[in-house]
């Protein structure tokens, strides 16, 4: 449905032409919904962490661990058009991570109606709205966790964000909003890129999820799931902290399992998270509380293996037998050489002159082995791939110099091949 040049590109007429209190529920049986049909629960994702899922973090945690679901740094729909080669470039994903989800942000409706169309036109599996980021760059415009503060806004965005997807989805084109035609030729090479087809994506309906907090300043979990449930998102990921606790004190699990109650039979999935450090974590969580799934933020942090026995968790749940959760260890070998592929993607994606920004992960991953913290220490100050393999040669070659001690991680995974 070519509607190209019949529509105007001003909000005001556009919020006309839709029927902003149809609730995108009304659609559900087209939806291409995976969280409800294609993962084993409980659903184990990884959490999106702006600065560090990027794509060469995402591929190398699809490779290495497979969550069930990734999610991309929160993308600002309001800053969305001002840099297209920015916009596509925080987009850009590879289809190993599948099933991913756009994750984006802001407190204008009529931004998310239209980032909502470019989050389809890439073929993403799901658009997720952050509603509990605390970050005052963020909250202070009223975007992230200050929409707790704001219901009616909040509950806009969300219907907004899935009348955009249904528009896409019933044939309107980037074209007819009158997008950048430079966006539109990127987003175009983004997707050949990434599939080697000239073909757009199939035009479905990919669901609309929320992550949030517990409250603002106090908990207010009920009321506000309740607001939430009221616009039937997909998914609702729930952080258990609020906004004025930051990363402070523990994430608070029993708030969490309140709104797994409230959300029974609502349709709408609960993920709970915060401070899961292992998959035994996550197995007396899912027990204690019901959840239909969980994230995984910090805990996966230079730890792509951690996903890895993530089918003994749902085995273990499955079979209600006592935990027998064992993680293998992750050899010398296989750090390095997960090192240097992380290194080698982020070079290859985000150029030599941003490899700035990989040396947090350099440093992550140099944990738990003899020479770790010293190791860590040169990482950070890393420019480049080169540099990385000169520096973990230097590393393999003081291994050999000195006595091995019996039981040290390094004894049997010195690594070849450097
Ligand atoms: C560095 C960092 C960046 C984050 N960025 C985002 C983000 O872009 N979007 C979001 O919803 N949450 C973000 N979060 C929150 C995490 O997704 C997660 O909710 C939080 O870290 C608690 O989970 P954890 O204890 O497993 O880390 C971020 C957290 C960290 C540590």
């Amino acid at each position: 449905m070519g509607r190209c040049g019949l529509l105007t590109d001003s909000w005001n007429n556009l919020s006309l032409s839709l029927n902003l209190r149809s609730t995108f529920h009304e659609h559900e049986h087209a939806i291409m919904n995976f969280w409800q049909n294609n993962i084993d629960k409980p659903i184990i994702g990884l959490s999106p962490m702006d600065g560090v899922t990027d794509a060469s973090f995402r591929f190398i945690t699809a490779k290495h661990g497979g969550p069930d679901v990734m999610f991309t740094e929160f993308v600002n729909v309001e800053a969305a058009f001002f840099a297209p080669h920015t916009l596509i470039k925080d987009l850009t994903y590879s289809e190993i991570e599948r099933p991913v989800v756009a994750q984006i942000y802001g407190h204008t409706p009529e931004m998310f109606y239209q980032v909502a169309h470019i989050v389809c036109e890439l073929g993403f599996d799901g658009l997720d709205i952050n509603m509990g980021c605390p970050a005052k760059k963020v909250a202070a415009k009223g975007s992230g966790a200050a929409l707790i503060l704001n219901p009616e806004l909040a509950r806009t965005i969300i219907r907004t964000a899935g009348q955009g997807i249904r528009h896409w989805f019933e044939g309107q084109t980037l074209c007819d909003l009158k997008m950048n035609p430079e966006l539109i030729q990127q987003i175009r090479i983004s997707n050949r890129l990434r599939t080697g087809l000239e073909t757009p994506p199939r035009r479905r309906l990919i669901p609309v999820s929320v992550k949030t907090r517990l409250g603002y300043d106090q908990i207010v979990v009920e009321e506000w799931i309740q607001t939430l449930l009221e616009e039937k998102p997909s998914v609702i990921s729930l952080h258990g902290r609020t906004l004025k606790q930051m990363y402070r004190g523990n994430a608070d699990w029993e708030a969490i399992a309140r709104a797994v109650d409230l959300a029974k039979n609502s349709g709408t999935l609960i993920l709970g998270n915060g401070d899961l450090q292992d998959m035994k974590d996550v197995y007396r969580r899912v027990r204690e509380t019901n959840v239909d799934g969980v994230l995984l933020g910090r805990s996966a942090l230079g730890n792509p293996w951690i996903f890895r026995s993530k089918d003994q968790v749902k085995q273990t749940l499955r079979s209600n037998g006592d935990v027998s959760i064992h993680h293998a260890p992750i050899s010398l070998e296989e750090r390095f050489r997960v090192i240097l592929e992380h290194g080698n993607h982020f070079e290859k994606h985000w150029g030599i002159p941003k490899f700035l920004g990989m040396r947090k992960h350099l440093a992550w991953y140099c944990r738990a082995f003899r020479g770790a913290a010293e190791l860590r220490s040169q990482m950070v100050r890393l420019n480049n791939v080169s540099e990385v393999v000169e520096c973990l040669r230097n590393y393999v070659a003081s291994l050999a110099l000195q006595p091995v001690e019996r039981g040290s991680s390094a004894d049997s995974s010195a690594p070849a091949g450097l």
